[in-house]
């Protein structure tokens, strides 16, 4: 119960989202789960508060201001404030037709950079001053192990996260005398429903063979280190990108 009477908004339930949010009330937090499939957030929302934990589900698109606005104010109305904001969502969208950077439609690569890496900001503007209100916060978000691997696709992706890392290193350093805390959680390859309906078993043990403890993770993985950077524990951990990645990126 290490974020009891913690009020924490998770940003895009999905694979990971969910996990997270489950995790953060399982250990004592209220939570605004937002997903921009509302309905997906709800059902997961509903599902942790049937199981005796304390959570919304709400609408949320994390590319518009007035939507990721309106979560906060969700946050502070429904529960009293804001501790801690996990920014999870993404746009995958240039990784769909296996294009590299000559073939990226620009469309693409305008969406991409617009929910991952302007839809960061947005929340960070949102909840920084909802943090600062209650004297001190969490900003937690998550990165990608791609940022590291030069891959052949998904340049938009890649550069999108890497972005995130300045957002939360300005963060750390601009807001860490006033007690807001701001972390990169960088996941390597992790298995859940979704990701087994995109990606084909071969690629899947290809993946496993690339980590240094040869097993892809599960959210559950990304969700302990989100616990531990939203409580107390982690109160001297700022300005970190930290890789959840069982060893596959074997990089400060
Ligand atoms: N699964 C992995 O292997 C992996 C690896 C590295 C990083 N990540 C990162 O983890 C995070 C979660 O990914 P996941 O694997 O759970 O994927 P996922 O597709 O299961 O979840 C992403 C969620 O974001 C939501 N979303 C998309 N656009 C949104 C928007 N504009 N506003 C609000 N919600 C929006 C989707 O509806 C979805 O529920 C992402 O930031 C992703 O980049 C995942």
């Amino acid at each position: 119960m290490r974020l009891k009477g913690k009020v924490i908004v998770v940003a895009g339930a999905g694979g990971i989202g969910n996990e997270l949010a489950r995790r953060y009330a399982g250990e004592g937090a209220a939570i605004v789960l937002g997903d921009i499939d509302g309905a997906a957030a709800k059902t997961v929302a509903a599902e942790i508060t049937g199981s005796g934990g304390n959570a919304v589900g709400t609408a949320l698109d994390g590319a518009d201001d007035a939507s990721v606005r309106a979560a906060v104010d969700l946050a502070v109305s429904r529960f009293g404030g804001l501790d801690g904001f996990h920014a999870n969502f993404a746009c995958f969208r240039d990784g769909e037709n296996g294009e590299d950077v000559l073939g990226l439609p620009l469309e693409a690569y305008d969406d991409v950079m617009r929910v991952n890496a302007r839809g960061f900001v947005l929340c960070t503007r949102r909840a920084v001053p909802a943090m600062l209100a209650r004297g001190g916060g969490s900003m937690v978000y998550t990165g990608s192990g791609a940022v590291y691997l030069g891959e052949t696709v998904r340049v938009a992706y890649a550069m999108s996260k890497a972005a995130v890392h300045a957002l939360m290193r300005h963060v750390a350093h601009r807001f860490g005398p006033n007690g807001i805390r701001a972390n990169v959680i960088a996941p390597g390859v992790i298995t859940h429903r979704r990701f087994q309906e995109v990606v084909p078993p071969d690629v899947a043990e290809a993946f496993k063979a690339q980590t240094a403890i040869r097993r892809l993770g599960s959210p559950s993985d990304i969700a302990a280190m989100g616990a531990l950077l939203m409580s107390e524990e982690g109160r001297y951990i700022t300005g970190q990108v930290i890789s959840v990645d069982g060893g596959a990126t074997l990089r400060p």
